[in-house]
């Protein structure tokens, strides 16, 4: 099992170009299916959830090439209509082929999805909008199986903001009948990038970036090209390992635009930030400074995936933070791996709020990531710590992050990947 080795205690200087954007490519590679013909995807980082992904693609029946940064899918025929069970529990986001087999196929077969380490994750609101559009689900413990002779448009209004199942109800509002509105959709920029890919291909969908989508079913689509944006959590990755172990970094190709609650956080512990068109350049001159409360929201406000790396960066702060995290139950399960590494961190309100008394300092331990980011977090908590870490369970940043530890070490941080 391939594991992380880092020395922590030097500071990071250098530049770096941001890997595409995974939570933006992966519903993309599913909408490729609605249209019987190619589309051309650009920028697409290689990492496991995307190889995952492909393998959904080639069982669906869809060919599919992929040079590590142009992916070609052909979706003229496709030869089923079920989602393996193997690749479902392997990626969440294997849910979104709901919405483009109802869309292309009328029919899907596929099987519960897994839990997840970082809450239950539902798909409640995604079944209730298909079954608002007319399809007709049915499901057991471990089965799903969802029919639609027709698709009707209709107004959905989710409860809460959700990604996944506003994506989803794109993908099957455009086969569907007459004009279909969603309210509460999600405004994360991965949305809005599914939109622009949608509109790309022919679809007709109006107020991207807001809260009330309309999508007009029925039109013609085309063969596509499309390049996604960089990565907007890997780009806060490295900036927060910037400021964890002071330095600095400039990073090119970095989508500014949708980082400015992760910027702004930044600057609060002390970071001197400045952007110029797609580059960002981050200094930290001393221990970062605690931030009193934060609390992660949807976008644009702080994001969840951002949560655990700057937990990690305040644990190097001299003085007590707290954070809040609002959007998954259980997110804070690196809490006892930074423990280990001699962080003082108290998980309270039912584990949904930590306070982290900072003494600016951790030491190098054993220990293992429990989900992407949090993995990525140890990561730049290693990095700022004294002597020696070892991560484990490093299958789990390989989901996100294209080469973390060639990056890290690009900036002069000690850090291998051992097999
Ligand atoms: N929720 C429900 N019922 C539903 C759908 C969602 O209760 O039917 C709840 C969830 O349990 C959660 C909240 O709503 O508490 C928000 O979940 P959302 O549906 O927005 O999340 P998601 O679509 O499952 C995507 C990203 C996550 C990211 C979240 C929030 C992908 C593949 N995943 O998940 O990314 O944290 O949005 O921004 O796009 C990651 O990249 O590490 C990652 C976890």
């Amino acid at each position: 099992m391939s594991k992380l080795q880092i020395t922590g205690g030097n500071s990071l200087f250098g530049e770096l170009e941001v890997q595409g954007s995974k939570n933006a490519v992966l519903p993309i590679m599913a909408a490729a299916l609605l249209h019987k013909g190619i589309t051309v995807i650009q920028n697409v980082p290689c990492i496991s959830d995307v190889l995952v992904t492909i393998e959904i693609l080639k069982a669906l029946g869809a060919s599919v090439t992929f040079d590590g940064y142009q992916m070609v899918i052909d979706a003229s025929v496709l030869t089923s209509c079920k989602i393996p069970a193997e690749y479902v529990t392997q990626i969440r986001s294997s849910v979104i082929f709901l919405g483009a087999l109802l869309a292309r196929c009328k029919e899907v077969y596929t099987c519960q999805p897994g839990g997840c380490s970082i809450g239950k994750r539902p798909i409640n609101w995604h079944l209730e909008a298909f079954r608002k559009l007319g399809a007709e689900i049915m499901e057991d413990e471990e089965n799903l199986y969802a029919k639609a002779t027709n698709l009707y448009a209709s107004e959905i209004h989710f409860a809460c903001s959700s990604v996944g199942a506003t994506e989803n109800i794109l993908l099957a509002a455009t086969a569907a009948r007459g004009v279909t509105v969603i309210h509460q959709a999600a405004r994360e920029p991965e949305v809005m990038e599914l939109c622009w890919f949608l509109q790309t291909m022919g679809a007709e969908i109006t107020g991207i970036g807001s809260p009330c989508l309309t999508v007009k079913g029925g039109c013609k689509l085309k063969d596509t090209v499309y390049c996604v944006s960089s990565d907007r959590i890997v780009a806060g990755t490295y900036l927060c390992a910037c400021v964890a172990t002071g330095g600095k970094v400039i990073l090119r190709k970095a989508p500014v635009a949708f980082m400015q609650s992760t910027l702004r956080t930044l600057a609060l512990t002390g970071a001197e930030i400045t952007t110029y068109e797609d580059n960002i350049c981050c200094m930290q001159r001393q221990h970062p400074l605690p931030i009193a409360e934060l609390c992660t929201q949807v976008y644009p406000g702080f994001p969840t995936d951002m949560q655990s790396l700057m937990l990690a960066v305040l644990c190097m702060a001299e003085g007590t933070s707290s954070i809040y995290e609002r959007i998954f139950e259980g997110r804070f399960a690196i809490v006892e791996q930074l423990q280990k590494m001699g962080a003082d961190i108290e998980v309270l309100n039912n584990n949904r709020k930590v306070v982290i008394r900072g003494n600016g300092a951790l030491t190098g331990a054993a220990v293992k990531a429990s989900d992407l980011r949090a993995g990525a977090a140890l990561a730049v908590a290693a990095l700022a710590a004294k002597g020696e870490s070892t991560i484990e369970q490093y299958h789990y940043i390989a989901r996100g992050y294209v080469a973390i530890a060639k990056d890290l070490k690009q900036l002069g941080g000690n850090i291998c990947l051992i097999d």
